[in-house]
């Protein structure tokens, strides 16, 4: 017996020593591996300043002398060639991935960024500097504190890209990106890892928030604007995910089984329209295959397509530890490989030694990283005081985002007139969700829920309604409790719903003038949406819409429902139930005062949908080919995939929608679908209503010099002053092909026209942009014929018809 206990304490401890040991080794090795690696490889900060004949420069290298790449007057051009010409291939090799995920995690060596999610790492025998990569779309996502310092790192929550993209404004979104590339430029952040452009192929990828729309000019002119605004301060940008990153299923290894003729028209486009207009100083390859080979290891992408053909000019770095090859990666024009392993470093030198990797490949790529390095802040020293403006940063926020909610139904309610008391239902009206989750989330210093933002216009909120959601609050304040730090990454924030008794109903209603009913939902990187209790409204929330626009139409009271949303959802069943549906989207963190500002009138709703609200997901074809049982990645399976790199299955056990989705729809994704088939919709593409009508007048058509051009005379015929977004479509009559019966290929938003004035808007179609992808001939085609040219309020609401032919 004796003899046995000896065993069995010897048995446990071997365990727990072995237990230890392997957890101090995998330590050790995510350490080594994916965090710090880069010793020996310091920035170099301090340099004497040398003057030569009358030029004062910093001697980088330390040599005494003014090197060409150190004088400014220099083009960057030739200062990359000098260089370059002076790098040895393992510091070219060095610079090719960037320094790991510490940074990202929030450790970092004294004067790094915490959270800032790469960098490209400094040459310090040349006193290169290191470069500050940082998320998202919707603002910056630093680490708001950092340790032994009292001051914090706040940034601007701003609306989510499709809110902006419901805008149909580029002048305003040129004004976020501006503000979005003041607050990187304070924070010592050089480039911004956004905007994001992929199509909304199916509404419930949950990335959709990040992305702008199911149209692919409105993606390109969006995300167009964006880039200009953020580079007018001399701060990069990273267009993403190239391409075709339509679903998180599987993201790693998903391979898009797509159509020519469907890249070129719909995925690519939106992408061709941003590089040609705004030059983003990188691009960033996507996780996912296209047709059997990783886009970061695609030449055809990367070089042909990328910059033989449209002429980018950047760099093209790889999403986050995406793809597998290093050295087809580099090969194929995939400069930058983020955020860097040691793995990956070892794996380049290796294919630099047995050739597979070239020495033209490593300078081609060598010198594309320099070339930004040089364009950056840093090379001109610039000491950032991380004191951006946040103040007025808020301002633009709230501004934009009102611009951008939708008004999807409303009959005699808004504005409020005569209003005191407004009863708040549900729990987002408290607790207001102001973007997404993952990578394009931010850390803001504050969200104003709706309650706040009527309280701060002086409304009277409910108490009966106000004590009932404390007390739900209280009971299920686990499910409240917001995810903070890495754990945020990949947990939505869902409080538990509300349900209300017929007594409580009843108090509330006669106890106020008007309810507010917000439907919330939260999804975000790493795992796609559902279709139950998700694009359908949950039970729960089901017996509450119908409860309490009962309750309050009882009582001759209206009922508004507000859609505090980052993507589509099922409306058709309940649409007729409250007196109107105001579509907040999640507009960042002044969202209940952008809101207040819609209901008060002190904006006229102006917003008109990014993307189709069908009847049913089933409408969309992409149904066919999407996945049905997402899970949503955690961590820990994070962390598992770093480590043992995920391989692919066999082809026989491939499984359908996760390793492989098919894009059967083809070019017939969205309204392009909808509108060719006459398929019933909840609300159309292009769809959105204001306080005013108005009406189209004279539209006039011609074509000169291959452009088509379009005037045509929008008259506000109500009360109240307000801005419209005109749309125009074209239809190809008699085509000898398979082609979506219109498409937008321009739009406009007028200025603000006062009751009863008018404004004549113009806008030009080049009329190649009315070609089509002509697979036999791997070449756009343009159609003789006739085209009708169509001007509309929405997708489904067409005002004028011109016929011109070609
Ligand atoms: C996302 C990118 C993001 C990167 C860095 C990746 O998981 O797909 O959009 O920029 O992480 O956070």
């Amino acid at each position: 017996m004796k003899k046995k206990k000896i065993l069995f304490f010897k048995i446990t401890g071997l365990l727990i020593f072995l237990i230890l040991l392997s957890g101090g080794f995998s330590f050790w090795y995510v350490n080594k591996t994916f965090l710090t690696f880069e010793n020996g490889y310091d920035e170099q900060t301090n340099f004497s300043e040398l003057t030569k004949e009358g030029y004062t420069f910093f001697d980088r290298n330390n040599n005494g002398k003014l090197d060409q790449y150190e004088d400014d007057r220099e083009s960057i051009k030739a200062r990359v060639h000098d260089v370059l010409s002076q790098m040895t291939l393992e510091e070219k090799i060095h610079i090719l991935k960037g320094g790991g995920m510490a940074s990202g995690i929030g450790i970092t060596k004294p004067g790094g960024i915490p959270g800032a999610v790469g960098t490209i790492v400094p040459t310090t025998r040349l006193g290169i500097p290191t470069i500050y990569l940082s998320d998202g779309p919707a603002g910056l996502r630093i680490e708001p504190t950092r340790e032994g310092e009292d001051k914090t790192f706040y940034c601007t929550a701003f609306p989510i890209s499709t809110l902006l993209a419901s805008s149909w404004n580029k002048a305003m979104i040129y004004e976020v990106g501006d503000a979005m590339g003041k607050e990187a430029e304070a924070y010592g952040i050089d480039v911004i890892l956004g905007p994001a452009t992929n199509i909304h192929r199916h509404p419930l990828c949950g990335r959709n928030f990040e992305y702008f729309s199911e149209d692919p000019l409105l993606s390109g002119l969006m995300g167009a604007a964006i880039v200009n605004g953020i580079q007018s301060n001399g701060v990069g940008t990273s267009l993403k995910h190239f391409v075709a990153n339509n679903q998180e299923t599987n993201r790693l290894l998903n391979d898009v089984i797509v159509s020519d003729r469907a890249m070129r028209e719909i995925y690519l486009k939106g992408f061709e329209h941003i590089v040609k207009r705004s030059q983003p100083w990188t691009i960033m390859s996507s996780y996912n295959k296209v047709n059997g080979t990783y886009t970061s290891e695609s030449n055809s992408l990367l070089t042909d397509v990328l910059r033989d053909e449209w002429g980018f000019e950047g760099l093209v770095m790889t999403d986050w530890f995406g793809g597998k090859n290093v050295a087809a990666q580099i090969s194929a024009g995939n400069d930058l490989l983020e955020p860097g392993t040691n793995r990956q470093w070892k794996a380049l030198i290796k294919a630099a030694e047995n050739g597979e990797l070239s020495l033209n490949n490593i300078n081609r790529a060598t010198s594309r990283i320099l070339t930004l390095v040089f364009k950056t802040k840093k090379m001109q020293s610039y000491n950032y005081n991380s004191t951006p403006d946040l103040k007025k940063n808020a301002e633009i926020t709230r501004n934009s985002a009102s611009e951008g909610m939708v008004l999807l139904k409303n009959e005699d309610v808004l504005p409020f007139s005569d209003i005191n008391n407004i009863a708040l239902l549900g729990v987002t009206s408290y607790e207001f969700i102001a973007g997404g989750t993952g990578s394009g989330d931010v850390n803001e210093a504050y969200t104003i829920s709706l309650e706040e933002g009527l309280s701060n216009a002086g409304f009277d909120i409910n108490n009966v309604a106000q004590q009932a959601f404390d007390t739900h609050r209280i009971a299920t304040i686990e499910s409240f409790k917001r995810p903070g730090g890495i754990e945020a990454i990949f947990t939505p924030f869902k409080p538990t719903e509300m349900t209300y008794t017929t007594e409580q109903l009843h108090d509330i209603v006669t106890t106020s003038d008007i309810g507010i009913l917000t439907l919330g939902r939260n999804a975000g990187e790493g795992g796609d949406r559902l279709e139950k209790d998700d694009f359908l409204l949950t039970e729960a929330e089901q017996e509450m819409i119908y409860k309490i626009t009962e309750a309050f139409h009882k009582e001759n009271k209206k009922i508004i429902v507000v859609l505090n949303i980052g993507g589509v959802i099922e409306t058709t069943s309940w649409k007729n139930l409250p007196d109107a549906i105001l579509l907040a989207w999640q507009g960042g963190q002044e969202g209940g005062n952008s809101v207040t500002d819609i209901l008060t009138g002190k904006v006229n709703p102006s917003g008109k949908l990014p993307m189709t609200f069908p009847v049913n997901l089933s409408d969309h074809i992409s149904n066919d080919n999407f996945p049905k049982n997402p899970k949503m990645i955690t961590l820990e399976g994070m962390v598992k995939n770093l480590i043992f790199p995920p391989n692919e299955l066999p082809g026989a056990q491939k499984v359908r929608d996760e390793d492989y989705t098919h894009y059967d729809e083809g070019v017939f994704v969205g309204y392009r679908h909808f509108d060719t088939k006459n398929i019933d919709v909840s609300y159309p593409f292009g769809y959105g209503l204001s306080y005013t009508d108005f009406e189209y007048q004279a539209m006039k058509v011609s074509l000169k010099n291959d452009t088509i051009n379009i005037a045509v005379t929008i008259k506000n015929t109500g009360k109240f002053s307000g801005k419209e977004v005109v749309q125009f479509y074209t239809e190809k009559l008699n085509s000898e092909i398979n082609r979506p019966t219109q498409e937008l290929k321009a739009f406009t938003k007028t200025k603000r026209i006062e009751s009863e004035a008018m404004e004549r808007v113009f806008v030009k179609i080049p009329i190649k942009e009315l070609s089509y992808w002509n697979e036999k001939k791997n070449d756009w085609d343009l159609e003789k014929g006739g085209y009708n040219i169509k001007v509309g309020a929405s997708s489904r609401d067409i005002r004028q018809v011109e016929l011109l032919n070609l």
